[in-house]
């Protein structure tokens, strides 16, 4: 999992030292957090050359920043740390994950290609961004294997998420990054985490993340991020400082300390989720469990009784929308994350309304299955009321 190499280093190494390289030079061990929205200069035709830069290629700029919508130097370490764990070159950061496409979409459709092939299930609020067409862009719905017949003159973007928020449903990345031939092939990662899938190393040009889930990770941080090249990302930070979704300095400190945790996290989670589906699955209250053939910390499954009613039951689970925290959360996908989604094409897209949606955290497994249990049982399934062979 976590012995992954960047280009120097493994990844559990980069997650606690990415961003940080300058500290100790600085005589500081915590990385400071930069609250300034502006900064002094006395040298007002330098700085002239510096937006001329910045406005020509999106590069972060030489030197002390200017001001707080053209970057940050506390958000820049996690931005470092980030794309180094994801192997991009650079990454960009948002006031949150929706922030963080909407970025992509507009830094697409600016250049006149505003068509986008996307994969179901999506994110529930990605979807309704595609299909309301809100930023202008038009989609095109299709599986994994409709992708090359879906591309037209004017595609700018296919857009995956694997595994898909909430099925888990898996994509072949490489497969799909050959079908999209020369069109950007952006895959949302937000549940797999650097820690367990890595797109770039598959052919995605694009890896976008909600950073509210795990790479926050204990449900403080609101935050999207975008990891890329480096030409792409000039685009997203001309679009970032021409429509202002920043990611503020305090959230960028928060998701750098995130970072560092997140292998040991993720791995701790996942293999507690891999135990809850092996006890979900071999429960007869449970009629299907999903779970990712590569791991992680999300369990999706459709019980025999009323969804509601495990939502309503649980009590160390927190019952709630969101995801990757170290305490676990249970929602019911088509009545939240989901809700905005039209029913039939939710439902096309196999979000059923049993499946109930579940984010492991860090709790004792046996406390959870306790929790699990008896919510499954207050749903009203008594276990012997269910034939065992399904
Ligand atoms: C897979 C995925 N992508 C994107 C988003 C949007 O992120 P945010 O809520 O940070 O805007 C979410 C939110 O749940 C998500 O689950």
């Amino acid at each position: 999992m976590d012995t992954h190499r960047t280009a120097t280093r493994a990844l559990a190494t980069e997650a606690v030292h990415a961003g940080r390289d300058d500290l100790a030079r600085q005589g500081l061990h915590a990385p400071p957090i930069d609250l300034s929205t502006t900064y002094p200069s006395y040298d007002s035709r330098a700085e002239a050359a510096r937006i001329d830069a910045f406005a020509a290629t999106g590069a972060e700029l030489d030197g002390p920043p200017v001001y707080g919508r053209l970057g940050n130097p506390t958000v820049a370490r996690f931005e470092t740390a980030l794309a180094r764990l994801e192997g991009t070159e650079a990454s960009v950061a948002f006031a949150s994950g929706m922030a963080a496409l909407s970025a992509v979409l507009l830094a697409r459709a600016s250049t006149g290609l505003r068509h986008v092939v996307a994969v179901r299930p999506l994110y529930g609020c990605s979807d309704h961004l595609l299909t309301a067409g809100l930023l202008g862009s038009e989609v095109t719905w299709t599986d994994p294997a409709g992708i090359a017949d879906a591309l037209r003159a004017d595609t700018g973007l296919v857009m995956v998420e694997s595994p898909a928020n909430p099925t888990l449903a898996e994509v072949d990345l490489r497969a799909v990054a050959h079908a999209c031939g020369s069109v950007p092939l952006l895959v949302d990662n937000t549940f797999a985490t650097p820690v367990l899938q890595r797109p770039v190393e598959q052919g995605a040009r694009i890896v976008l993340h909600s950073a509210t889930k795990y790479l926050g990770g204990h449900g403080d941080v609101m935050a999207g991020v975008v990891a890329c090249d480096e030409e792409f990302a000039g685009l997203l930070r001309q679009v970032r400082f021409a429509t202002g979704g920043v990611l503020h300095p305090l959230a960028g400190y928060l998701l750098l300390r995130g970072l560092s945790t997140l292998p040991v996290r993720v791995r701790a989670a996942s293999a507690t989720a891999a135990e809850l589906a092996r006890r979900l699955a071999a429960d007869p209250r449970v009629a299907r469990v999903h779970y990712p053939r590569i791991g992680g910390a999300m369990v999706s499954f459709e019980t025999h009784g009323d969804p509601h009613a495990v939502i309503a039951g649980v009590r160390l689970i927190t019952p709630a929308v969101s995801l990757g925290s170290v305490d676990t959360l249970i929602q019911h996908p088509a009545s939240i994350s989901h809700r905005i989604v039209d029913a039939d094409d939710r439902r096309g897209a196999g979000v059923s309304d049993r499946l109930l949606r579940m984010s492991v955290g860090l709790e004792d497994v046996d406390d959870l299955w306790a929790d699990l249990d008896r919510a499954l049982t207050e749903a009203g399934v008594p276990a012997q009321a269910v034939p065992s062979a399904r």
